[in-house]
């Protein structure tokens, strides 16, 4: 059974969570309306990761016979000034999620709640994966520079990202 403060700050998660796959469909809009199929497919797929993200929190929270509540999904950004500039918000936006979970992690050992720190592992592992592939296209959209033709190259390969579901849980 999840104690109240344990319950709450799950279901603060589960609505990051979801704000995240909000930010990434307004920058996969961005990617369209700038004819960049390619980074607008990673953004979509990265959306996906995070829908799947949040309901593994509400998965969890019923489990363990709390409560979900959904709380108003703040709006996103949606202007930026370049692919880079999309980037850099991408990594910072993941390194304030990776605090939030360590935060959940903490709370979570604060409380000897070890079955929600065990589920919280999963998400530790995940935002070092998160935060690394949001470096690498930063550091590629840095050596593209302002070649056009090193940016449509780097479009073309991350059109070619797919979303695969996380192999346990839903
Ligand atoms: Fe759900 Fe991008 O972390």
């Amino acid at each position: 059974m999840l104690s109240a403060n344990m319950e709450r700050e799950l279901n603060k998660q589960l609505n990051a969570e979801l704000y995240s796959a909000y930010l990434y469909l307004a920058m996969a809009a961005y990617f369209y309306a700038h004819n960049l199929n390619g980074f607008a497919n990673w953004m979509m797929v990265q959306n996906q990761e995070e829908t799947t993200h949040a309901m593994k929190f509400y998965h969890f929270i019923n489990e363990r016979g709390g409560r979900v509540h959904l709380d108003t999904i703040a709006k996103p950004e949606g202007e930026w000034t370049s692919p880079l500039d999309v980037f850099e918000a991408t990594l910072r936006h993941e390194q304030k999620v990776t605090g939030l979970i360590n935060h959940l992690v903490d709370v979570a050992m604060a409380e000897r709640d070890h079955a929600t720190n065990a589920f919280l592992q999963w998400f530790i592992t995940e935002q070092v994966e998160e935060e690394a592939s949001a470096e690498t296209i930063i550091q590629n959209l840095r050596l593209a520079g302002d070649n056009p033709q090193a940016l449509l190259m780097l479009d073309r390969e991350l059109g070619t990202r797919v979303f695969t579901p996380p192999a346990t849980g839903a």
